[in-house]
């Protein structure tokens, strides 16, 4: 058997993982809001309607941070048509995912919704059709106490309390043609400074998420973050960063080597950020907010033949198989290996849309296979962020050239005094042996050792059969002689845990 060795070591510290990086998405899109996270009348809907079912699996993420209401659709979202009495909101055209939005969710319902699933709003405002007035009256009406028009409107629809929102994302994606009102960088870059402005001056506690390109392979990608940030270096904290990936041709050691993309994409902003700071002389840095990753591709094809025009239609809703976690567990790895800038990110989407969490519209709801790598991560992948320095066999590809077999990171969580090392073994041919120098803890041993594994790339997990692709405690990991040894087996998603003392088996 082939041998990976990696060092666990506290001086590898990357930088503390800020516990936003366990963040989500719910959109106005297909099913994610109505017959999602929100549907009166279902027998587990609570008064709100609000379905506890659905809340009772998003709490068990620990998701800390939840984008809304947008997504391409934000860049067309008038907020004042979501609140007030239900029955005098507007049905509108959702001009982004070509359906009927009724409305009957909106900021409130969003605010106490999130109390619910003790998680915070990552709002985002529109700047495709609007910007300053409507971005300014929204967060008077979310965030100022009372005595104002919009903020005593907020008390008379119910909400007493001001919703307290700190983090804000100035619009969505407006590089993309794809884009209700896409700008220029200019443009955009001058719009999202008055906005900051504006809003600051409503709230000088928020922070600001500045739009990056859509996506690393934008033909303005670089340029157009340098444009941006040179127009609101003063007045943002985080930059965007965009990404989902597929594998229409099958090619699993490709598919399974898109994190490293994802690694470049992260250093490349990174650059661009201090590159900006040092010709500004700047004081701060620009963090990222990596709010949209996943994969997205296999309802592409489908939801391009939907009839348009329906209210919450089933879209986007991949079927996610188990080569797709592991991709989503070497995402999470690339994550936490950039820590010390990556300070938020939002798993797209959270429940139906691009999702880790599925429902039944009056059934049952479940778990798909991504799932689980994300609630190992956002369970156990709190604390610093240690680097582990893998040395690993390699396998050949056309995109990546020599792609390393193990992609790894650790986490040490101080307090609790408790060791994580998250692993993928991305060989498709044989299991490999971990020896990892464990010289950095002497004293920890192996509390357990969760693998997940399936010898079908393709299972799922449906309504019928939810547990077919589910996580185990059956690897073999333990220490010896100072060293951590265990097997990493082919294809599998590996979250090994110790902990200081004897406490473990
Ligand atoms: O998450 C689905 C869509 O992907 C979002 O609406 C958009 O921002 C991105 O292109």
């Amino acid at each position: 058997m082939d041998t990976a060795r990696i060092t666990l070591n506290e001086e590898l510290r990357i930088g503390d993982v800020d516990p936003r990086l366990y963040g989500s998405f719910v959109e106005h899109l297909g099913r994610a809001v109505y017959g999602g996270i929100f549907e009166p009348g279902h027998p587990l809907a609570d008064e709100d309607g609000f379905r506890q079912d659905v809340l009772e699996l998003i709490r068990a993420l620990r998701v800390p941070i939840v984008r809304y209401p947008g997504g391409n659709f934000v860049s067309g979202y008038n907020w004042e048509d979501g609140i007030g009495p239900r029955e005098q909101r507007p049905r509108r055209l959702d001009l982004a995912w070509r359906a009927v939005e009724t409305n009957q969710f909106g900021v409130d319902e969003f605010a106490a919704w999130c109390r619910r699933a003790r998680t915070e709003p990552l709002l985002a405002v529109n700047l495709g059709t609007r910007g300053v007035d409507a971005a300014r009256n929204l967060i008077e009406y979310c965030n100022h106490p009372g005595g104002s028009y919009w903020s005593d409107l907020r008390k008379a629809n119910g909400a007493a309390e001001p919703h307290g929102i700190k983090s804000w994302c100035l619009g969505n994606e407006m590089d993309g043609p794809w884009q209700i009102g896409q700008k220029s960088a200019d443009e955009y870059g001058r719009l999202s400074r008055e906005t900051a402005k504006a809003m600051r001056w409503v709230d000088p506690e928020i922070e600001l998420v500045a739009c990056g390109s859509s996506n690393s392979g934008m033909p303005t990608f670089g340029a157009w973050e340098h444009t941006v940030l040179d127009h609101t270096y003063d007045q943002v904290d985080y930059i965007s960063l965009h990404t989902y990936y597929g594998n229409p041709q099958r090619d699993t050691g490709n598919f399974l080597a898109k994190s490293l993309d994802m690694d470049r994409f992260i250093e490349s902003v990174v650059a661009i950020c201090d590159a900006v700071k040092g010709r500004k002389r700047g004081k701060k840095s620009i963090n990222l907010s990596f709010d949209e990753w996943n994969v997205w591709f296999h309802t592409k094809e489908s939801d391009r033949r939907m009839e348009p025009w329906q209210v919450a239609p089933p879209q986007l809703e991949d079927c996610y198989t188990f080569e797709d976690a592991l991709l989503v567990g070497c995402m999470l790895i690339s994550l936490l290996k950039h820590a010390d800038r990556v300070k938020i990110a939002c798993l797209a989407q959270l429940v139906n849309v691009i999702a880790p969490i599925q429902t039944a519209t009056g059934g049952g709801c479940w778990r798909q296979t991504i799932y689980y790598p994300f609630y190992h991560a956002s369970r156990f992948g709190r604390g610093a962020a240690l680097r582990v320095n893998a040395v690993s066999p390699t396998y050949d590809d056309r995109e990546f050239g020599a792609v390393p077999c193990v992609e790894a990171v650790a986490t040490l969580d101080s307090d609790a005094e408790t060791l994580t090392l998250f692993a993928v073994n991305r060989s498709m041919g044989d299991d490999l042996r971990l020896e990892g120098d464990l010289r950095g803890f002497p004293d920890y041993s192996v509390l357990e050792h969760i693998t997940m594994t399936h010898p079908d790339l393709q299972a799922v997990n449906t309504l019928q059969n939810p547990d077919t692709v589910t996580p185990g405690v059956g690897g073999n990991a333990a220490v010896e002689g100072g060293l951590l040894l265990a097997t990493l087996p082919r294809l599998s998603w590996n979250v090994i845990r110790l902990v200081k003392g004897v406490r473990g088996g």
